[in-house]
């Protein structure tokens, strides 16, 4: 499903003698599997991210995702390729002059509410019920609070039930409330199939959700296949 090998990252006044924020990362996930990406801050768990959601390239090595190599897919792949994806950013990314409920609602049809099928309405109303924000459906997502704007994004990426969800720091601006709520949503998608890689600080998380984990150091991704020590 995911495969990196020698994935570098490094960034125009970098030069390659620098320290990369990604230096040579190999791995392979699987379909289903879970994993904590943790580490410190700035050690490039967002970058990594970016670059498995097709935001960014790598300056070297290759990623792969579903079989297909991201550099040299077409354009159509490419497409499919972000459709089966569904990304929380750590930004959040919400379009302020739009609605909570039609921020989601893109994300499944780009003709909006009025495209919608019946089970994808249902599916929106239930991801926002769950996340707390079906009484504020209609209102626009410039108004919401910085937490309420990260469950708009973690509805928006699971609204699609996608094959891979990349959740950078989703509880960040959440109370242990909100953001055991979110991980549970987390949770039943990966139970549902969806592959997770969460970027997270979230130390409670870590310890109570056993899962595997790896971690960002000095540009290496180092997995903690036994127990996570985070
Ligand atoms: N567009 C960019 N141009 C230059 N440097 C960048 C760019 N994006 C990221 N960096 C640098 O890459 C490093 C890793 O950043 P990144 O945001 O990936 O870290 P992080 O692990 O997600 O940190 P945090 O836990 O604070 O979110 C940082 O030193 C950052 O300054
Ligand atoms: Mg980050």
């Amino acid at each position: 499903m995911i495969s990196l090998k020698g994935v570098s990252k490094w960034y125009s006044g970098q030069n390659q003698s620098q320290a990369r924020v990604l230096d040579q990362i190999s791995f392979d996930m699987k379909k289903g599997e879970f994993l904590y990406l943790i580490g410190g801050t700035g050690t490039g768990k967002s970058t990594l991210l970016r670059l498995l959601a097709t935001e960014e390239d790598p300056s070297a090595g290759q990623v792969s995702l579903f079989g297909y190599a991201v550099h040299s897919a077409s354009e159509s792949t490419l497409r499919a390729i972000r459709q089966s994806i569904g990304y929380i950013p750590q930004d959040v990314r919400l379009i302020s002059d739009l609605t909570i409920y039609d921020n989601v609602a893109l994300s499944i049809s780009l003709g909006g509410r009025r495209a919608l099928s019946v089970q994808s309405k249902t599916r929106i109303h239930e991801l926002l019920e769950r996340v707390g924000l079906i009484e504020k459906r209609n209102q626009m997502a410039c108004t919401l609070s910085g937490g309420e704007a990260q469950r708009v994004a973690v509805a928006r990426a699971l609204a699609r039930s996608p094959a891979l969800l990349l959740a950078d720091e989703p509880t960040g601006s959440q109370d242990r409330e909100s953001a055991w709520g979110l991980m549970d949503l987390v949770l039943r998608a990966n139970l549902t199939g969806t592959s997770v890689i969460l970027a997270t600080h979230d130390r409670e998380i870590v310890r109570r959700v056993r899962k595997r984990c790896a971690a960002l150091k000095g540009g290496r991704l180092i997995f903690e296949e036994t127990l996570c020590t985070y």
